[in-house]
């Protein structure tokens, strides 16, 4: 593994390891216990979208593992003036031992790994928000002391975070059911893959319109944004689009009665989900929120040391 960009791109080995090498350091961090792993190491974090869990996550991990974070933003660096992503890349090697990307496109973080000789670490593209997939699977674990056999389902629309989930519950052993409206599905080429994934580690893939459908019996319920960032201007036709695939009190009832509801954060209340499910019992969106910290821990100490 010299990059960690889609986890589709790993085994369910890998997947495991990462989460155990998580829950151990978050162990280790509330036992007082240092854990330098990184020691003299310099992770840069390029960012051209806003973030507050990313952020603050990547430099509090890499300073709890004895490292030191640097904050790139395409507003101050010559990337966002057209500086080529093969210069970026060529450059900020000498220098780093890693580089987080949070972007736009995919394509340039998958050029940035492919020209950077040094590591890469997805932290959320348009297509994908696998760092936040690794701390949903940590998440779900510890609520409900497995994966394998859970259902997952996601009412919302067909973005990174649905993509990446159904990657991630495919190689974790989870059912996963996706519920979209027509309009806005998830992409094709990742159902795709996920589906082949699903059939590898024998798994369920439903993808449908019907949110009862999807939620019916799960585990684990998932939304996220109707209005993902550089979608601002399609607010209004998206909301009117995604009226029913409101996770409220009313269709959360058709899940398990124990099931857990996860949102990768920020959320927009009386939206995608509204207060009572969010705010209420079974919620779990701030274990979730910390979970980042560990779980990208785990994603840089494997990576970078
Ligand atoms: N969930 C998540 O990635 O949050 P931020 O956009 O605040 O980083
Ligand atoms: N789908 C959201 C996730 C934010 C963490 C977005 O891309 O804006």
């Amino acid at each position: 593994m010299k990059d960690f960009i889609s986890l589709h791109d790993i085994t369910t080995e890998e997947l495991h390891n990462l989460l155990e090498l998580a829950i151990m350091l978050k162990k280790e961090l509330k036992a007082g216990i240092p854990h330098p792993i990184l020691k003299g190491k310099t992770l840069g974090m390029i960012f051209t979208k806003s973030s507050t869990r990313t952020r603050v996550s990547f430099e509090v991990g890499m300073v709890q593992l004895g490292g030191y974070p640097l904050f790139l933003s395409s507003n101050d660096i010559q990337l966002g003036r057209g500086e080529t992503i093969h210069d970026t890349a060529k450059v900020l090697e000498r220098y780093l031992d890693g580089i987080m990307i949070r972007t736009f496109a995919h394509s340039d973080v998958l050029e940035l790994a492919e020209e950077a000789d040094i590591p890469v670490i997805n932290a959320l593209t348009d297509l994908l928000h696998p760092c936040q997939v690794l701390a949903d699977l940590m998440t779900a674990y510890e609520h409900k002391g497995k994966l394998e056999g859970l259902k997952l389902a996601y009412v919302g629309d067909g973005n990174n975070m649905a993509n990446s989930l159904m990657y991630g519950c495919a190689k974790a052993g989870l059912d996963c059911a996706i519920a979209t409206p027509a309009q806005y599905q998830c992409d094709a080429e990742v159902v795709e893959n996920a589906k082949a994934d699903a059939k590898k580690s024998g798994t369920s893939l439903i993808i449908t319109q019907d949110p009862i459908e999807a939620m019916k019996d799960a585990d684990v319920v998932y939304t996220d944004t109707w209005v993902s960032m550089g979608q601002e201007s399609e607010k209004d036709e998206k909301v009117k689009v995604f009226g029913g695939y409101q996770v409220n009190k009313e269709l959360f009832a058709y899940a398990k009665d124990d099931a857990v509801f996860m949102h990768c954060l920020p959320a927009y209340r009386g939206f995608e989900v509204t207060e009572d499910v969010i705010d209420g019992p079974n919620s779990i969106i701030f274990d979730e929120a910390e979970n980042r910290l560990h779980a990208q821990k785990a994603v840089m100490a494997t990576l970078m040391g």
